[in-house]
Order: structure tokens, then C-alpha cells, then sequence
């Protein structure tokens, strides 16, 4: 029983780091740009429709400070971390470090949901951005190439081919240079970055005040997207409105993962994890106060949930922006996936090194020098399941697997406080206890808020990983085998 609590020495960490073979080119700004790039995609384009007629209202924007405050506690534990054990597997390394092998794997398992599941879901997602583009172009796929194997109600083969394409174009990018991907993610970032601030500032001029009276609308009894009845608005609809944006905010601690790309690792990540961050959550307050200003949030029904932004400028009689928005979000979309799957690489690699994973996980490009076996077999198994299942609907799933590694980085950081105080650690979290306290509350609140259906899977998912563990990970991990030499 207690070698699930064997933890990983610090001065391992410090052994790791020395022997990376990555190379190490991310300055701040384009670890900063990794942290926008994930953040900003499908989710402020198409939950703020959802959540703002089902949950919230106007306050919608509320909703979002919210999920901004649960997301800034769990930012200010990672930068901590971040600065301390700068190493690739993220939150499973500072499990690692502080809690214990058993919980540390579940976490790592736990991130495949964020990761490798969040590229599905959005490779999926920026197959319907592309395909609406082609049609603004006068261009149309067959519903047999853009649908999945699942729903696809003609007859013969289907798949989603554009989801499978992009995924392995994103793979190349990545098996080819972290410097390659770093580039091509600092551009798509500016597009979209410059297609929120145009929402905002144009978005602006058509705002009708009248549309945000009553702020916070009286709490009722309404029926839900399932059709079943739900308690909506007032101010429990503000924190049902924040799990279901919260996907929107995914992402910024994939900078984490970066730690053996980072050129100055402890005093950049910290910056980039709360910088990324903080420009988003303004953006992101900003575009909800536009969409329910634009447009009543009673009338966000039919395609305009799938596509409210969009419906909000057609509304205004500016058709044209649904091109300049469709074109920025297909874009912006790429950036997401890039990062994710970035992210999911680095995280096994972290695994493997520690004996968690096989070696294959940890093979590194003599060239290119990234992890290129295992960026394959993630390009592989995301390309498939985007192209041959309906994954969207497992959306929330990814919400899971977040808010549960940040719930536990919000209680680990606190545990090394107390156990290490004297480890040089570039950034310090403030008023900790409270900070990290309030960070498990409202991080394990926004998981309760999740559909059932996601919740009952997600712990499905994490009861499989128990047994991987037992079966694979305990027997060939490296303390393992320190163990039994020094047995
Ligand atoms: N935050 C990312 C998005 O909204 C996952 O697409």
C-alpha cells in the first residue's frame, strides 16, 4: 500500500531537467502566446449562446468572472510550481512531487481527458467552422465526408475527413520543431486575438442597453437543452452559466507543459500561465457583455446557440462579419488543437521518463528533436476518433479532467508550502492557504455543475486509469526499481 504514496525527490526533477534533449527556444512572449493560443477557440465563438439562454442572462459576463476567479487561483498555483519544478508533465510532476505516485498517475491519466480528448472534441468543432466557411465560399462537402460513422443517417461509409486532415497536419507541425510550432501559433494567435478585439469594438456600436435589463433575470423554472426542466438565471444561474463556459477557459496551463522548451523556464512560465490568463478573461468578459447586448438573450435560440456570435452580427445587419468570425475561429482553431496536443506529448513524456509510461513515449527526434513516436500515436488516435465518432457530446469530459488536475495543483502547492518552505521558488503564490483553498472549492463546485452524464464517464475513465496503474505503472516505475536495488 505504500508505494502509491512514494513520491518523486525534488533533486529527481533537477536530474530530469538537466538531461533534456529538447530544445529550449520559448521566450516569454511566445510561451505567453502558447497559453492565448489554447485558450481562445470554439468556446467564447459557441458556449456563451448556450449559457447565456439555459443559465445565465446578461450575466452571462458574471459567469465568467467567475470561472475567470476559479481559473486565476488554480493560475497562481501553477505559476508557483511552475517556477519551482520546471518540468514537462505538469500537474501529474507536482502530484508527483507532493502527494504520491498513485494520485500523481491519475492526474496524468486524468489530463488525457484535457489534452488528447479537448483535440478531439475541437478538431470536430473546427470541421463544422470549416465546412460553414466553404459554404460562405459557395462550396459544399458531401455529409458523408463531414459527418461521423455514429449520426450519419445516409447510407454507406462516413467519416469527418476534415477533422482527420487537420488533426495530421497539426501532427506534422509538430513532429517537425517546437520552433515551427511556436511559429505557427504566434500567427494564428494574432488573427484571433484581432477577431475578438473586432467583435468587441465593432459589436460595441450595436449594443441596445435594454437588452442587459434586468442584469441578473429573476431565477425561474425552464426547460433545459435536454428538454427536461432546470433552474435557470438568477444568481445560481450565474455559477451553472460558469461550468458551462468553462471550456471556454481551458488552456493556460498547458504553458506548463513547456517547461523543457522554455529558454528561462522558472521566471517565464509564471509570467506567461497569468498573463495569457488575464488578457483572455478581460476579452472574454468584454465579448459577453457585446453578444447580450446585441442580441436579447431570449432570442439566442435554434442555429443561433450553435453560433451566437455570428447570429449577434447578422442581427446587426453586418452579415459580413459572420465571414470575418467563421474565418478567424476556423483559424483559431488550429492553435487550440496545436497546444493541446502539445500539451499531451510533453505530459506522457514526463510519464515515461518515470518509468510510468514505456519508452516509447520518451523517444526524441535526433533532428527535430520533439518526442515524434509519441506526437504520432497521439495525432493517430485523436485523427480517428474526430473522424469516425461523435465526440462532441463528451464536450463537458474535458472540463473534468481540468478542473480535476487543478483542483489538485490549488492543494499541492499548499502541501509543499508546508513541507518544503525553504525551496527556492521564483514565484509565491499570495495569501496561500486562502488562495489555494478557495481554489479546490470552486474548482471541485464547477465539476459538481458539469452534466451527469460527463461525471459518471469522467469517473469511469479515472476507475480504468486505477487499474493501468496497478497492472502497469507501480510495476516498471522507476522508484520501483530504486526500491528494490536498494532493498
Ligand atoms: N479553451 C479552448 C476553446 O475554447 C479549449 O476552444
Amino acid at each position: 500500500m505504500s508505494l502509491i504514496w512514494r513520491k518523486k525527490p525534488i533533486s529527481a526533477f533537477e536530474e530530469d531537467m538537466k538531461k533534456s534533449t529538447l530544445q529550449r527556444v520559448l521566450g516569454k512572449w511566445s510561451l505567453t502566446a502558447i497559453g492565448i493560443g489554447a485558450i481562445i477557440g470554439g468556446g467564447i465563438f459557441v458556449l456563451t449562446g448556450t449559457a447565456a439562454h439555459y443559465h445565465a442572462g446578461p450575466a452571462l459576463a458574471l459567469s465568467f468572472v467567475v470561472a475567470g476567479i476559479a481559473c486565476i487561483f488554480a493560475a497562481l498555483c501553477y505559476a508557483e510550481f511552475a517556477s519551482m519544478l520546471p518540468v514537462e508533465g505538469s500537474a501529474y510532476a507536482y502530484a508527483y512531487g507532493t502527494v504520491g505516485e498513485l494520485f500523481a498517475w491519475l492526474i496524468g491519466w486524468g489530463l488525457i481527458l484535457e489534452y488528447a480528448m479537448g483535440a478531439m472534441t475541437v478538431a470536430v468543432s473546427w470541421s463544422g467552422y470549416f465546412n460553414k466557411l466553404l459554404k460562405l465560399f459557395g462550396m459544399e462537402l458531401p455529409k458523408a465526408l463531414t459527418s461521423d460513422a455514429f449520426t450519419y443517417t445516409g447510407e454507406g461509409f462516413a467519416m469527418n475527413l476534415p477533422a482527420f486532415l487537420i488533426v495530421w497536419v497539426v501532427t506534422a507541425i509538430l513532429v517537425k520543431g517546437i520552433k515551427e510550432a511556436a511559429g505557427a501559433n504566434n500567427l494564428i494567435v494574432v488573427i484571433k486575438v484581432c477577431a475578438v478585439l473586432f467583435v468587441i469594438i465593432v459589436g460595441a456600436f450595436a449594443v441596445d442597453a435594454a437588452n442587459w435589463v434586468p442584469f441578473i433575470p429573476e431565477a425561474v423554472e425552464i426547460p433545459g437543452e435536454d428538454g427536461k426542466p432546470h433552474a435557470a438565471y438568477g444568481v445560481g444561474g450565474i455559477f451553472g452559466g460558469a461550468a458551462a463556459i468553462f471550456f471556454a477557459y481551458i488552456g493556460f496551463d498547458a504553458v506548463s507543459t513547456q517547461a523543457g522548451e522554455a529558454i528561462n523556464p522558472k521566471r517565464d512560465m509564471p509570467f506567461a500561465i497569468i498573463t495569457s490568463l488575464l488578457i483572455c478573461t478581460v476579452l472574454y468578459i468584454a465579448v459577453s457583455l457585446v453578444l447580450t447586448g446585441m442580441i436579447n438573450y431570449q432570442d439566442i435560440v435554434g442555429d443561433a446557440l450553435k453560433a451566437p456570435v455570428a447570429a449577434a452580427f447578422e442581427k446587426a445587419g453586418m452579415p459580413w462579419a459572420v465571414f470575418i468570425i467563421t474565418a478567424a475561429a476556423t483559424t483559431g482553431l488550429i492553435s487550440v488543437m496545436l497546444v493541446m496536443m502539445l500539451g499531451q506529448t510533453r505530459v506522457f513524456l514526463g510519464m515515461a521518463k518515470d518509468g510510468l509510461l514505456p519508452e516509447f513515449f520518451k523517444a526524441i527526434h535526433p533532428d527535430f528533436k520533439t518526442p515524434h513516436k509519441s506526437t504520432i500515436l497521439v495525432g493517430f488516435v485523436v485523427s480517428l476518433v474526430a473522424a469516425f465518432t461523435p465526440i462532441t457530446v463528451l464536450g463537458d469530459m474535458t472540463s473534468f479532467g481540468t478542473l480535476f488536475a487543478f483542483a489538485m495543483v490549488c492543494g499541492a502547492v499548499w502541501l509543499l508550502r508546508r513541507r518544503e518552505p525553504n525551496l527556492e521558488r521564483g514565484f509565491k503564490v499570495p495569501a496561500l492557504p486562502v488562495v489555494a483553498v478557495l481554489g479546490i472549492g470552486t474548482n471541485l463546485f464547477l465539476i459538481y455543475k458539469l452534466s451527469h452524464l460527463a461525471q459518471l464517464l469522467a469517473v469511469s475513465w479515472l476507475a480504468i486509469g486505477v487499474l493501468v496503474y496497478f497492472v502497469y505503472g507501480q510495476r516498471n516505475s522507476n522508484l520501483n526499481k530504486k526500491d528494490k536495488t536498494s532493498a
